[in-house]
């Protein structure tokens, strides 16, 4: 279970949002099995569509540092319900986290809890083993 302190370092990480066009800053931070925190916030971009979102900032952050293995994610939004990943964050979360832990928290201290296959069932995925 995802515990407060996950939520304040997604709250903190949204503090370096760069969202000059839509103005909806997010935050989030991923949590590795040994307890390493990554921060990732959405990073705009003029074309709109190089937009980054923060999920994918934190997951492709920790992945650079040589981190594999994950257990929660928490992304902060500002709206009053808060808000869920898009779909392409959903398919890479599942690819490189598994099935972990998403609290989904607003600013005024709302929290939903899931499982990634509560929100990404069916995912697509191939291993080269197989
Ligand atoms: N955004 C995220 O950072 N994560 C999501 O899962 C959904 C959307 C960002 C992208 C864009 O900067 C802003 O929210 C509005 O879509």
């Amino acid at each position: 279970m995802t515990d407060n302190l996950l939520i304040q370092e997604a709250i903190k990480a949204r503090e370096n949002a760069v969202a000059p066009f839509s103005k909806f800053k997010v935050g989030a931070a991923l949590r590795t099995k040994a307890g390493r925190v990554f921060h990732g916030c959405n990073v705009e971009n003029c074309t709109y569509g190089l937009t980054v979102c923060a999920e994918r900032v934190a997951l492709l952050s920790a992945l650079a540092a040589g981190e594999r293995q994950f257990d929660a994610i928490v992304v902060v939004t500002q709206s009053d319900e808060p808000g869920t990943p898009c779909g392409p964050c959903r398919q890479l979360m599942w690819e490189y986290c598994g099935d972990i832990d998403v609290t989904l928290a607003g600013l005024k201290g709302q929290r939903v809890d899931y499982k990634l296959s509560t929100l990404f069932p069916h995912p697509f995925y191939f291993s080269l083993e197989d």
